[in-house]
């Protein structure tokens, strides 16, 4: 029962932000990544992307700006994650993969929503269960709580009724900011690897 409130709180957040996504994107922003405009106001003025301030897995502080010049492939979990997050990271690297020598134009960066839990030690853990390329961060609760504002992130802290540990509630968009660090394409969970990759490689060409 707990369980399947877990999904509909999760299918009711993926739906809000889809239906938000759809006002301002287009209904094909929610079923295929899409081309954005500079600056990428909503209509109402809504942007996703900004500045942030975090430390890496390794210990170090960090800015959006720190990887400016290069893009960025955004993706917001947490480490305990059972299912989603794993997924999506190995999407990510299977990804970067196909693109080959693009590929170093990409920087992968996985954002915890967790930074209770997730810390940079453990970070640096999980990171390299899936590829040295990616770059986890983390930082204090009210940095994470900033970073996922302006990406328009959802998150909230579950416990299952007989469970010591909780489980985060989250949204799974993947976000491919440009150069300049504005949002370049968002793609739904679930996106596949080729899928992704030529997204990615079609802007990667268009930019050159
Ligand atoms: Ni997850």
């Amino acid at each position: 029962m707990l369980l399947i409130l877990r999904w509909l709180a999760i299918g009711l957040a993926v739906a809000v932000f889809a239906g938000w996504a759809m006002l301002w994107l287009g209904p094909a922003g929610v079923t295929h990544a899409i081309r954005s405009a500079a600056g990428l106001a909503t209509p109402g003025g809504v942007q996703v992307g900004g500045s942030f301030s975090l430390i890496d897995q390794t210990g170090k502080a960090v800015t959006d700006a720190t990887w400016r010049g290069r893009w960025m492939l955004i993706y917001f979990g947490y480490t305990t994650c059972p299912d989603v997050c794993p997924t999506e990271l190995q999407t990510i690297v299977e990804a970067l993969d196909s693109l080959g020598r693009q590929a170093a134009q990409v920087v992968p960066i996985f954002i915890t929503i967790d930074p209770e839990r997730d810390t940079q030690a453990h970070l640096a853990d999980y990171v390299k269960l899936f590829d040295d390329r990616l770059v986890g961060l983390t930082g204090t609760a009210q940095q994470i709580a900033a970073v996922a504002r302006a990406y328009r992130v959802y998150y909230a802290k579950v416990t299952p009724k007989d469970s010591a540990t909780y489980l985060m509630d989250h949204t799974s968009f993947l976000y491919l900011m440009g150069p300049d660090g504005t949002l370049r394409a968002l793609f739904r969970p679930g996106t596949s690897v080729q899928e992704l990759a030529e997204a990615i490689r079609a802007r990667l060409s268009a930019a050159s």
